[in-house]
């Protein structure tokens, strides 16, 4: 166990007190931002020689030591837990002075653990929402696959949770593509704000030695550096665009699973999960609960917490720094780590899904559904809709007395009701025709879906 003396020495003459230690301490989770603090390390130390703080040879001596601590940190398990350190800035510094001595102490010139942490936060969540953009892909190419192989396959639409109009099973599938499209357009426009370096900014004021911030930049793959030093230490916009983006992922995958889990009752029985992703009853051996869907509904609202969270921290905080902001990296890690876990098992859900055709379609076909067909039939003949309305409401009414579907009452029946009503009527009244009609864009006709799903497709390649 080596001793670790804290950052700030010289100020300070008393011991800290251990219950604030502990309190204060973040190493326990910021240890996942190692790789990014020793990458930014590395071009820190750059810029430094650069700026002629270091000679060349302590900067290679340094950064050597720092390919060394990164070698160690992977393949020596308890390497992070021999130092007790209050951060993961603090951690690597310390190992550089164990390893160099005292050429190691000249790294932290021209920053502060304020630009530092910033520029780790960035660099890690940068890496992050590709890697969930990467998730949001791999859903959108289940829903995909799944619209594909069902692509004539008829669900009943709801509104109310009521039997509203027959759609296809693939067109329901591309509304939820739909949602996770805007999901993976909104990281890739929160990602250009992350990627911005606000290292050279030091512990508010800027820096007064000559670093080429540009070049560090450059060097670390940032699209552009900070422009106000004040705001880019205590910035942390980035983290609460990243957990509203997350909770919207998760808002979609919440009503995705909120419709499977009611799709696979009994009742519905239009889907069905492989045993891979249901669970069984300790009890009851007839059980097979859609658990995987359930939790992901579940977890929605830690990542809605994790914003409220992040926003109620940041809101009262005066320029420029201050230590509340410790407590972004928790709810960041979490919102990535859930969301990330909800994508995966919502794909694996996916794909292992079965719909129950005909049980989709016989309900699609009853419950009268196709009233709205019969209305439409009427203003065709020149009814004004909403007196077509009235009128079908009560051959409605007729149809659920005699307990049969629209198409079940005789024709001289429907007459009684409209003389303008033809034996054409049946025709209009047929499912393929109810889908057919809805053929202008965004509408559930095969034709529209059909198109629909080749363009779903074709953006999945686009950036
Ligand atoms: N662990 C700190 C954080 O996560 C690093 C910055 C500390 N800066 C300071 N001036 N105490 O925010």
């Amino acid at each position: 166990m080596g001793e670790s003396k804290n950052l700030w020495g010289g100020r300070f003459k008393g011991e800290a007190d251990s219950a604030f230690v502990e309190f204060n301490r973040s190493f326990g989770f910021d240890r996942r931002l190692f790789e990014a603090d020793v990458r930014a390390s590395l071009a820190h130390c750059e810029g430094l020689v650069g700026a002629n703080v270091l000679t060349r040879a302590e900067g290679e001596l340094i950064k050597n030591a720092l390919q060394t601590i990164r070698k160690r940190a992977g393949t020596d398990t308890s390497y992070f837990d021999e130092l007790p350190s209050e951060d993961v800035h603090s951690f690597i510094e310390a190992r550089l002075v164990q390893l160099i001595g005292d050429v190691g102490r000249k790294l932290h010139t021209g920053r502060s653990r304020n630009d530092q942490v910033a520029t780790a936060m960035r660099l890690w969540l940068r890496d992050s929402v590709d890697a969930l953009k990467r998730d949001v892909r791999d859903t959108q190419e289940a829903l995909l696959n799944l619209a594909e192989a069902h692509d004539r396959a008829v669900i009943p639409g709801y509104t109310h949770l009521q039997r509203a109009q027959p759609v296809l099973f693939a067109h329901w599938c591309l509304a939820y593509f739909e949602m996770l499209l805007r999901d993976y357009e909104r990281l890739s426009e929160i990602r250009r704000r992350v990627n911005v370096m606000p290292l050279g900014s030091a512990a508010l004021a800027g820096t007064a030695h000559k670093i080429d911030r540009e070049a560090v930049a450059r060097e670390l793959e940032f699209e552009s550096v900070s422009r106000n030093s004040l705001d880019a230490v205590s910035d942390r916009d980035f983290c609460v665009e990243f957990a509203s983006s997350a909770s919207l992922i998760m808002l979609h995958l919440s009503r995705l699973a909120e419709d499977i889990i009611i799709y696979a009752t009994n009742e519905f029985a239009f889907l069905e999960l492989s045993d891979a992703v249901a669970t069984g009853s300790s009890l009851m051996p007839q059980k097979k609960n859609p658990d995987s869907m359930e939790l992901v509904r579940g977890k929605a609202g830690r990542v809605f917490g994790h914003t409220l969270a992040l926003l109620t921290t940041l809101k009262g905080l005066p320029l420029a720094y201050n230590k509340d902001m410790q407590e972004d990296k928790e709810a960041v890690f979490d919102t990535f780590d859930t969301t990330s876990a909800a994508l995966k098992v919502t794909a694996t859900v996916l794909r292992n899904t079965r719909l129950n055709k005909s049980r989709a379609m016989k309900a699609a076909t009853g419950g009268h559904m196709n009233a709205t067909e019969l209305a439409d039939y009427l203003v065709r003949k020149g009814v004004p809709f909403r007196e077509a309305h009235d009128l079908v409401g009560h051959i409605v009414l007729r149809a659920i007395e005699s307990g049969v579907e629209l198409e079940g009452l005789a024709l001289n029946e429907l007459k009684q009701f409209s003389p303008l009503i033809e034996d054409d009527v049946y025709q209009s009244l047929s499912l393929e025709q109810t889908l057919a009609t809805k053929a202008q864009t965004g509408g559930t006709s095969p034709e529209r879906v059909a198109e629909a799903l080749a363009e779903a497709r074709a953006r999945m390649s686009h950036e």
